[in-house]
């Protein structure tokens, strides 16, 4: 695969088939993605991998968390600011509008949108999650590392014909992960991938977001006319 399509055919799938994924291919993946670039190489990363039943009795922990105190669960870092502000907002907006719509969920239904957002903590049923930590001791610079590894996740998963869901959503229970994995305090939990094959007949896999052109995000300097 061209690395191109690769990247270009990535996309956020939010339902999977059961199909499951053996662990070689999830080995492989992370092998590949740990060739991501890291300031002076220090691999700042760590990743749970979670199939079968250690992914079902995390989830159902999360999704008992996520649906009974939400409000008890913070995120050690912070992802999102307090408030938007444009040209962020209305991208949001987009977003998130042009998901409900593909769902049939109208804006102002917010059982229906509720129902959609809990789909997170059982990895949009994906077969695999994958939990990726950074060690809190390190700086604000490894977040770029890790985020370089993320994306190097997802689109080796192209490679195998596997398809993603990074999933920042996680992130608020980390509590839940310390419970049911033996990460140390030194951990702070980053982000989830959900990982395994699309469910092509979903709508909200046909949801294809925008991209701004590169001349709405660059300016060019010194090249020849
Ligand atoms: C670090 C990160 C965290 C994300 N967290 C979530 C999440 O918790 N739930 C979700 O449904 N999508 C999540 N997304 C997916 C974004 O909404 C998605 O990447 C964006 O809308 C662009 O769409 P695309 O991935 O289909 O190109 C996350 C993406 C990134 C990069």
């Amino acid at each position: 695969m061209h690395v191109d399509d690769a990247i270009r055919s990535r996309k956020s799938v939010r339902r999977f088939l059961p199909t499951p994924v053996p662990a070689p291919v999830v080995r492989h993946i992370l092998e590949v993605a740990a060739r991501a670039p890291s300031g002076n190489n220090v691999q700042p990363w760590r990743v749970y991998a979670l199939a079968g039943a250690a992914r079902d009795a995390f989830c159902s922990d999360v999704v008992a968390a996520a649906s009974t105190d939400p409000d008890r669960h913070q995120p050690e870092y912070a992802y999102y600011p307090t408030a938007w502000f444009e040209p962020y907002l209305e991208r949001r907006r987009r977003c998130g509008f042009g998901l409900y719509a593909t769902l049939g969920i109208a804006r102002d239904d917010k059982v229906a949108r509720a129902r959609q957002m809990l789909r997170n903590y059982t990895f949009f049923d994906a077969p695999v999650g994958l939990l990726v930590t950074l060690d809190r001791r390190l700086n604000t610079g490894s977040y770029m590392d890790v985020g370089m590894f993320l994306q190097s996740i997802l689109v080796a998963a192209r490679a195998q014909g596997l398809h993603t869901c990074a999933q920042a959503a996680f992130a608020w229970f980390h509590q839940v992960a310390r419970r049911h994995l033996p990460m140390t305090d030194h951990e702070i939990l980053l982000c989830a991938v959900a990982l395994g094959h699309e469910d092509p007949a979903a709508p909200e896999n046909a949801f294809i977001t925008e991209r701004a052109a590169p001349e709405d995000f660059t300016s060019f300097h010194g090249f020849a006319p």
